[in-house]
């Protein structure tokens, strides 16, 4: 009685040495173990080129943005009105209404710039643009607050200061 017990024990146990070999064996049982592992800290993921994320254009930054995004909206005058509105909204408070002389937050800033000064109005619609979006290192960014068209007329707006030469 005893000699069967042990022996039905050990049967197991060879039973379950053999599936445990035989299942290790089989090729996609490994396929994690082999693969090809990204440690945390180890290697960037970028995404492949020329891909996009589902349903979103793809971002592009500031350097790239100037020179390459042109303003899509004609300077009509509803879009002028609109750009004055939001403006008024967003950017007065620490540019002025005028956006020459600071308004009541931009006086705590050290430096809000005058944005009728040529070296700002020589910059390319897309890098006001992606200014508007990204922000400054004090100023905020609006890409949350404010939707490409709106940022767009901002930038129609932003022209309206330049300075008669
Ligand atoms: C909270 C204050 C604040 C608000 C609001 C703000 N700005 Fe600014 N802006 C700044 C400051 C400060 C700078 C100087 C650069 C910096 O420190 O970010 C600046 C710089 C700029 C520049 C020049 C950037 C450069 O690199 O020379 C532009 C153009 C500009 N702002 C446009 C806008 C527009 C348009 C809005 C509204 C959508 C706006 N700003 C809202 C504070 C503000």
């Amino acid at each position: 009685m005893r000699t069967r017990k042990v022996l039905a024990g050990l049967a197991a146990c060879v039973a379950v040495a053999a599936g445990g070999v035989a299942v290790g064996a089989l090729p996609w049982t490994q396929d994690m173990v082999r693969g090809r592992a990204v440690e945390p800290q180890t290697l960037m993921q970028v995404p492949p080129p020329n891909t996009l994320a589902i349903n979103h254009p793809r971002v592009i930054d500031r350097t790239e943005a100037d020179g390459r995004l042109t303003n899509p909206l004609a300077a009509s005058p509803e879009v002028l009105r609109q750009g004055r509105t939001l403006f008024d909204i967003d950017c007065a408070v620490c540019h002025g209404a005028d956006g020459r002389n600071p308004g009541p937050v931009g006086k705590s800033f050290r430096m809000v710039p005058d944005l009728s000064e040529p070296a700002i109005q020589a910059y390319s619609d897309g890098l006001i643009y992606s200014i508007i979006r990204e922000g400054g290192f004090e100023m905020p960014g609006y890409a949350d607050a404010l939707s490409p068209a709106e940022r767009w007329a901002l930038v129609h707006f932003v022209r309206t200061f330049r300075q008669p030469s």
